[in-house]
């Protein structure tokens, strides 16, 4: 096989979908009109004609497809019309021959597509089809392989699944052969390492069983499989107490000053190394690494480039196991840094040294005190686990966390990824027993099928909520495929967050939402919801929230009706959303909150909204939801709506794990999202 790609024949296409069990229709391939005329006796008319060309990928845009034939002249005459429209659209176009196939009947023209992402392998599309395909837009698509609870998954989520379950009187289709043929193409695209793109455009459906009518199939020689991965590392690698600083400099101006002058706060030791020795904000230099009395547990580097090699050798010497290069000038910048690169990762490889970057911000713990990083801010501890592809975006995350309130188990900035990439990052954070949620930021995965595996392990313990840089169009390659032009790298991405139970967020904000929401109160155990306040304009908001986000706003039942009707003022709503009219003070929360308690059979999620009012005390309101929280195991949320004056009521809500949000629309979207990613991940027990 030459390394060129090259296009199957149609016939090769078909032969290669009979191979895997995928119905194709009855088909000859001929060289001329006679032949053809005999090969439709044993075809059966109707039938179809189709132009055999090595140069044509669209044969309907050049006219090279003639359908609804019935007979011998019938036939004879759409391949002439057939012979005159390439001459006239693809002039260029060699045409080696005809196939006549049985025209099937009518059904939904549905698309089955693959191709192999260069980051997470192959990857299963699935949606409408035909000749607007691009234009509809209405595909889903997976990580191969495609399980069947998968494939039923990608079936139900298109725009137009009511076609195939039924709609307005018409029967329903063959959804079982539907499914079963995405698994089919699924495995096709596994065992076959050399299909690189694969059309089925269009796959038409039946009441029973469905037909491939047209086949494109792109072969290429398979890339070779990524290096295996590196040995998991220490649950505690990051939990340092004694840290060198190589690069560490008395000019304010420096990287390694600014450094320096955030670990003097670390709860460790801490040993500045410089050959000037002396002493550096009251600490005193060692000349290099050897000369530190006792062994670090980690160095940081903040010398240029060129000298990063010599301090690791230094560093392995001194049997140092972690190092964190915050030094820039490596891959990122041309060939020469790459170099340099790979030359500091062979020296990890031979002493055993992991490290974080090259190009990195650093490392960020607070419950350590510990701030590795030259940003001016350290975070307040928290039980969010932050994974950067951007250092900017931390430092700026940081700043803002700072005024909410938002604590970090611990800020990692994976810059270059050479050595200790996203996949351990993972692995360390949700082995930490500080750290209850996850949030990444991505711009782009390298290994993206171990990123995946790994990925779909450690969801099933603790949430990991995703923010994907580069959603724009820009990145995403023209190809000859529908599944190339469909399945956008963002797309891909999005498939594997899905299917490796990650949480998809749309922005910073959302993500930390998320993130305190599901680390302080973890997953709802359903989506009924029941709305709670004295403010009648945010109890229609909020049911128009709940619906735009899939919660619920369950009726209560008579009993509990009439149990808070007892308490209640006349004029009260009666239902759910629980309008207690605005002059209603702490007593009408609190018995409101008791009638929920008796009956928390009824509800999963319970959002309390309050907003300034003479009539309720910030304080007094939040420390009556700490006890409503206490005293059930289902989901309380807090939306003290306003400004200053909610912060002390706040910062109770915060210690007492409530989680509470600013924008009531934040805490239904959040809400929601929760509760989608518990039913899917009850789908996968
Ligand atoms: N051992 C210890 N110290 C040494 C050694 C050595 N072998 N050799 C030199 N030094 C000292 C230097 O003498 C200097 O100290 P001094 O101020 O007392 O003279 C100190 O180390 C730093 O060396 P400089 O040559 O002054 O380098 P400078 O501080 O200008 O730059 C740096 C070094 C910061 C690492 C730079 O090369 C760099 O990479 N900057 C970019 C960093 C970055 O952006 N990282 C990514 C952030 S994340 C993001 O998303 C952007």
């Amino acid at each position: 096989m030459t390394d060129a790609p090259r296009i199957l024949s149609e016939p090769d296409s078909y032969a290669l979908l009979k191979g895997y069990g995928i119905t194709i229709p009855r088909h000859a391939v001929v060289k001329s009109t006679y032949e053809a005329v005999s090969a439709a006796e044993s075809v059966g008319y109707p039938c179809v004609a189709k132009v055999l060309s090595p140069t044509i990928t669209h044969k309907s845009d050049v006219g090279g497809v003639q359908t609804g034939i019935h007979t011998p002249e019938e036939l004879t005459a759409a391949i002439e019309t057939i012979i005159e429209n390439i001459r006239e659209r693809a002039p260029d176009a060699e045409i080696t021959g005809f196939v006549i196939e049985e025209q099937v009947p009518a059904g939904i023209e549905l698309y089955i597509g693959g191709k192999r992402d260069p980051s997470f392998g192959p990857v299963i599309t699935f949606g409408t089809g035909g000749t607007l395909v691009e234009l509809e837009h209405d595909i889903t698509m997976r990580l191969a392989p495609v399980s069947p609870e998968e494939a039923k998954g990608m079936v139900h989520s298109i725009r137009h699944y009511p076609q195939i379950a039924g709609y307005r009187g018409t029967a329903p289709l063959d959804e079982a052969a539907l499914t079963d043929a995405i698994q089919k193409a699924s495995t096709l695209f596994t065992s076959c390492p050399e299909v690189a793109e694969l059309d089925i455009n269009p796959l038409v459906l039946f009441k029973e069983g469905l037909c491939a009518v047209d086949a494109r199939v792109l072969m290429r020689p398979p890339v070779a499989a990524p290096a295996p991965s590196r040995p998991p590392l220490p649950k505690d690698l990051f939990l340092v107490s004694r840290i060198a600083l190589v690069g560490a400099s008395a000019n304010p101006e420096k990287i390694g000053y600014a450094v320096l002058r955030n670990l003097l706060t670390f709860s460790g030791t801490v040993y500045p190394v410089n050959p000037k020795g002396g002493e550096i904000l009251g600490k005193a230099v060692y000349p290099s690494l050897a000369d530190i009395p006792e062994q670090p547990d980690a160095v940081i580097i903040t010398v240029p480039n060129t000298i990063v090699p010599q301090v690791m050798r230094e560093a392995g010497i001194r049997g140092i196991p972690l190092a964190i290069i915050i030094t820039s000038g490596f891959r990122e910048a041309g060939k020469e840094g790459a170099l340099l690169e790979q030359e500091i990762e062979e020296i990890a490889q031979e002493y055993g040294i992991r490290y974080a970057g090259p190009n990195c911000l650093g490392l960020q713990v607070p419950r350590l005190s510990l701030n590795a990083t030259f940003d001016p801010k350290s975070p307040k501890p928290g039980h969010t686990a932050f994974i950067s592809q951007s250092g900017a975006i931390i430092t700026t995350l940081v700043d803002w966390s700072l005024s909410r309130d938002i604590g970090f188990s611990a800020v990692f900035s994976v810059g270059n990824q050479t050595n200790i990439d996203f996949v351990d990052y993972i692995r360390l954070a949700t082995a930490d027993d500080y750290t209850r949620t996850v949030v990444l930021y991505i711009e782009e995965i390298r290994d993206g099928r171990r990123f995946f595996e790994e990925a779909a392990k450690v969801t099933l313990k603790k949430p990991v909520i995703a923010i994907k840089a580069g959603r724009s169009a820009v990145g995403q390659k023209a190809a000859a495929s529908h599944t190339g032009s469909l399945a956008g790298s963002y797309e891909v991405y999005e498939a594997a967050f899905r299917q490796a139970g990650i949480i998809s967020a749309e922005n910073l904000s959302d993500a930390f939402s998320l993130a305190m929401l599901l680390g302080s109160e973890g997953y709802p155990q359903g989506n009924r919801a029941v709305v709670i306040s004295s403010a009648g304009g945010f109890c229609v908001l909020a049911s128009d929230y709940a619906e735009r986000h899939g919660i619920r706003m369950t009726p209560l039942s008579d009993t509990l009706l009439a149990e808070m009707n007892a308490f209640m003022p006349d004029g009260w709503s009666r239902r759910n959303p629980v309008d207690m009219i605005g002059d209603a003070g702490i007593h009408r929360f609190a018995l409101t909150f008791d009638a929920l308690i008796r009956h928390q059979d009824e509800w999963d999620i319970a959002f309390v909204v309050s907003v300034p009012t003479a009539t309720i005390d910030p304080v007094h309101l939040a420390t009556e939801m700490a006890r409503f929280s206490r005293h059930t195991d289902k989901m309380v949320v807090g939306c003290l709506l306003g400004g200053d004056s909610t912060a002390a009521g706040v910062r109770i809500l915060r210690d007492a794990d409530i989680p509470n949000f600013e924008e009531l629309e934040d805490a239904f979207r959040a809400a929601g999202a929760a509760v989608r990613r518990e039913e899917e991940l009850k789908k996968r027990d």
